[in-house]
């Protein structure tokens, strides 16, 4: 036996929460964020599952495209925070590629070359965020230099929310006035289009949804809301990534002995009595959080069980619990199916984003 941490992806749940999505916003084009390879899952893996079904995806960089693209995937593919230099530009418009135009630096990158092809452009505006995108007035003279740019094939103008997540909160109805208020002083033209939405507006402001929607984290099974707001009903998210382990040693702890770095949890009871404690290859040198403190949930055989003690670099300690007859070799889901990442995250003071992000090489992945 290898080293036994696994990640299973299942691919029919991923198409399960596309077409949930796309049930959600019948009207408008899906853009599936596949950045950060495909939030952990293999952006190769997803984007192929996706191909037919998306109307095109959303990554961080050249390179994620262009991995993407020499795998065979021929949608359209966007980058989400544009180019990072002068000779990305020509590459973008050689793969096909549509790029975000964030800053004059990157309009005037497009405007100074002489392309093989147009690029469709997204432009974005800072509505409220300020963490990428132009100020009103400068939004406004960058679209109307991209709209006589021979350079400029489709243009769409975009934007991304802050608190989203947070469905009442007030900077939601804010950022949506700002962007509707600007594209109204712009005069849209008839094919130009919008975009506005991520997960948790396409969840829960069907006004924000416009032209195209751009999900990442649902599609991955995760509910974006916070504070656990639930889904709204009749939306389901199925998760996708399982990440599993197995046994790999026992132990037997007398009352009050300790376990694992800096005896951070205590057997209870006395002398007499004592706990049993599965060993499970799987640490934060796989990606499992070190913050998942005493008490985060796992499953052993199905059966909930806790961590118990410190998480190391390759191995965690549980508290088998109620579940004394767990074996060496038995299976331990550290989230997925039957425990949402979601509650992890909680559990260790993260967000499920971090989590799958950052699942890393050391774990085999494969498809469910
Ligand atoms: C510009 C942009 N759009 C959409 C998304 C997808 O967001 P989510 O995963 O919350 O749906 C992201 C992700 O951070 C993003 O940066």
């Amino acid at each position: 036996m290898t080293r036994p941490i696994e990640a299973l992806i299942s691919l029919a749940n991923l198409q399960h929460n596309f077409a949930q999505a796309r049930a959600l916003t019948p009207g408008a084009k899906i853009m599936a964020v596949v950045k950060a390879n495909a939030y952990g899952h293999g952006a190769i893996r997803v984007a192929g599952a996706l191909g037919s079904l998306a109307d095109a995806f959303g990554v961080a960089s050249l390179e994620e495209a262009v991995e993407l693209r020499n795998s065979g995937i021929d949608s359209p593919i966007v980058l989400l925070s544009g180019v990072f230099g002068r000779a990305e530009i020509r590459e973008v418009a050689r793969y096909g590629l549509g790029t975000v135009i964030h800053s004059v630096e990157q309009l005037q990158i497009l405007l100074d070359t002489t392309l093989p092809r147009p690029v469709d452009v997204w432009l974005k505006l800072d509505t409220g965020m300020h963490r990428l995108g132009f100020t009103v007035d400068a939004f406004c003279r960058a679209a109307e230099r991209l709209r006589a740019a021979e350079q400029v094939g489709n243009l769409t103008f975009i934007s991304h929310l802050a608190c989203a997540d947070d469905p009442p909160a007030p900077q939601n109805q804010r950022q949506l006035a700002r962007f509707q208020t600007t594209l109204a002083a712009l005069e849209l033209r008839a094919d130009e289009s919008l975009s506005l939405a991520n997960s948790a507006a396409l969840l829960t402001r069907p006004d924000m949804h416009f032209d195209w929607v751009r999900p990442g984290v649902m599609l991955y099974g995760v509910n974006p809301l916070s504070g656990n707001v639930p889904l709204p009903a009749g939306v389901e998210l199925r998760p996708v990534m399982t990440l599993r382990s197995r046994i790999i040693a026992l132990q037997t702890v007398a009352g009050g002995e300790a376990v694992g770095y800096g005896e951070v949890w205590r057997a209870p009871g006395s002398q007499a009595t004592s706990s049993r404690i599965a060993v499970v290859a799987a640490g934060y040198g796989d990606g499992y959080p070190r913050h998942a403190s005493n008490g985060c949930p796992v499953l052993v055989n199905g059966k909930a069980a806790t961590v118990a003690g410190r998480v190391s670099m390759d191995l965690l300690t549980v508290d088998l619990g109620d579940n004394p007859t767990a074996k060496i070799g038995d299976a331990v889901t550290l989230w997925g199916e039957g425990l949402p990442v979601e509650r992890i995250a909680e559990a260790s003071e993260t967000i499920a984003y971090e989590l799958l992000t950052g699942v890393n090489q050391r774990v085999k992945f494969s498809d469910a």
